[in-house]
């Protein structure tokens, strides 16, 4: 039939014929939900020319069921420094691990997204690409590896594997011609999406943090209105942000154009180079993808010299904490016009915050916790983009570019019973702020811990009175803080767990789901360390034994982490 291929057996086996199926697997990881996204946009586009798609997480996904498929694709995003997404963490090591099957039957193919801002830009989809293959598997459609503006590769990549498939089975690659548009996914409820964001008015904007302190937190309120957009505590809101003008300004300086001079920044948009530069470039991050485009643009011959090979550390230092106008003072401007100039330039992709508020408690209103970056290298004051304008240009009564990130992989309880435990110094109370709101408007009655820690008690309890509010009124039932430099040893919300470590294991053994939000190289590290030690200590297990236990509980869901 035009549907079956024969497949030759593996040597030593009888000889069968076998039907390639028109059964498609799509395995996905992500920590915020993109992944998850344009897996059901493939699996829709497949469906729509007759193939059979089954769609799951990773973690979902039983991973000795791979060996009866032969089919498969792999959406996976790459988190910190080159990791696989907490999703993703078990299906990775298992196929790295002992007991992973040989795959002579499979094809496969791999959607990798990143962030070339990284320097390990998408390497878990790289990891499954190449271990895939070792396994024995062939590869349907080559991997593509799209940046933080993954629309359009991920679309053409969604379209060249029905093609592939489509002649796979013997017929046409005619489906190559289906136009795929990733960036359609969108929530059922709202016309508003990453790709069409909604305009939200600022409600208010205020500094969290008191007079004196070295931080400056804002807390920004938006309103939803007339947007249809929803979410749920533990959902991210995606905020498109401006350059400052005073860089983009200090930029226009160094080049030989004007500010007026049109670029084109999609097609058929026309507009000033100012206006290209404030609203849709990326001006303040260097990465090593762009610098070798630029530098094939430049006549510089010390830049052509950075990125040439054997120089990947020096370049690496030079990157580290530069931005474009260093560059170009550094380097002279490249291009012939304006237009060649800003032609390898990334589009300023979105930032996304946590949700720090519920939408039942209310209603047509998103709140942000966002803390501003500011610090001084290479010679000059550096700022946060969308922080920085949150923080010095956002007013009430201005508008915000935005969109609804869900995040299913850090949820409330669906039991409202359940116990919960809660880890987020700084910005990383926002979540607990909207999961707090939301116990207490549906009168949830399960038992709940929060962990809060910042430098100073008087100038940087985030939300100081909502939280003594909620221990009084018993919605939160323990709190502990750990501010760390109101003594002369520094105190971690760690070191408040293993003050408490019976306790919290107690907790844990009662059915207790552990969040943590917040810094992810240090705090989550050495938190997640922690709550390895208590579990060794107080269950009277191994370090392993204690690994296997939080391993269980990732899988049951039981511990989820929103960090960054
Ligand atoms: P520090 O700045 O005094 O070192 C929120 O930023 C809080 O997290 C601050 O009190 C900060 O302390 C603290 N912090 C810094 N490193 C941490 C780590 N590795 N683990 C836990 N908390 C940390």
């Amino acid at each position: 039939s035009a549907n079956s291929i024969v497949l030759g057996a593996p040597a030593g086996q009888p000889v069968q014929s076998q039907s390639v199926s028109k059964e498609v697997t799509i395995l996905y990881g992500s920590q915020t939900g993109n992944s998850k996204g344009l897996a059901k946009k493939a699996s829709q586009a497949l469906e729509g020319i007759g193939f059979k798609a089954t769609v799951s997480a990773m973690s979902d996904f039983k991973p000795n069921n791979l060996k009866k498929v032969q089919n498969l694709l792999i959406i996976a995003s790459t988190h910190g420094e080159g990791e696989p997404p907490d999703n993703a963490k078990s299906f990775h090591e298992f196929l790295f691990g002992k007991r992973a099957p040989k795959l002579d039957g499979l094809q496969f193919s791999v959607l990798a997204l990143g962030d070339s801002s990284y320097e390990f830009f998408c390497q878990t989809g790289k990891d499954f690409d190449t271990r895939l293959e070792e396994l024995g598997g062939t590869r349907l459609y080559p991997r593509f590896d799209c940046d933080v503006d993954f629309d359009e590769p991920a679309g053409e990549w969604i379209q060249g594997v029905l093609g592939s498939l489509n002649e796979a089975l013997g017929g046409s690659s005619s489906a190559a011609g289906i136009p795929v548009h990733a960036g359609e996914v969108k929530a059922a409820e709202s016309v508003y999406s990453r790709t069409n964001p909604f305009q939200a008015e600022v409600l208010e904007n205020l500094n969290l943090n008191g007079r004196g302190s070295n931080k400056e937190t804002r807390h920004l309120e938006l309103s939803l209105e007339g947007s249809g957009l929803s979410f749920e505590p533990g959902d991210a809101l995606g905020v498109y942000p401006v350059n400052a003008p005073a860089l983009v300004d200090l930029l226009i300086q160094e080049l030989p154009w004007g500010k007026e001079d049109p670029v084109n920044v999609k097609q058929g948009d026309i507009r000033p180079l100012k206006t290209a530069l404030t609203s849709y470039y990326e001006i303040t991050v260097l990465t090593k993808p762009l610098l070798e485009k630029i530098a094939q643009l430049s006549t510089n011959l010390e830049l052509k010299e950075l990125v040439s090979e054997g120089n990947e550390e020096k370049l690496r230092e030079y990157i580290d904490g530069r931005d474009l106008l260093d560059l170009v003072q550094n380097f002279g401007a490249w291009g012939e016009t304006a237009q060649e100039f800003v032609s390898v330039l990334r589009k300023i992709p979105p930032r996304l915050y946590s949700i720090a508020s519920s939408l039942t408690a209310n209603p047509d209103e998103v709140h942000l916790t966002i803390g501003a970056v500011r610090y001084h290298t290479n010679g000059r004051e550096r700022k946060g983009v969308c922080s920085i304008l949150t923080a010095e240009r956002l007013e009430a009564g201005d508008t915000l570019p935005i969109f609804i990130q869900h995040n299913e992989n850090f949820k409330l309880p669906n039991n409202p019973d359940a116990p919960i435990i809660m880890i987020g110094p700084g910005t990383g109370v926002a979540p607990f702020r909207s999961f707090m709101q939301e116990r207490e408007e549906t009168g949830a009655e399960g038992k709940s811990w929060m962990f809060f820690g910042d430098q100073h008690f008087v100038t940087d309890f985030l939300y100081q009175t909502e939280w003594q509010k909620w221990l009084k009124d018993g919605v939160l039932t323990k709190m502990d803080v750990a501010f760390s430099r109101d003594q002369a040893e520094k105190v971690y919300v760690q070191h408040r767990l293993q003050e408490h470590s019976k306790e919290l294991f107690a907790w844990l053994e009662e059915g207790a789901y552990i969040y943590i939000c917040g810094d992810e190289k240090h705090m989550a590290h050495d938190v997640h360390i922690t709550l390895l030690e208590i579990i060794e200590k107080e269950g009277n297990m191994s370090r392993e034994q204690a690994a296997d236990y939080l391993t269980a509980m990732q899988q049951q869901k039981r511990y989820q982490r929103d960090v960054y």
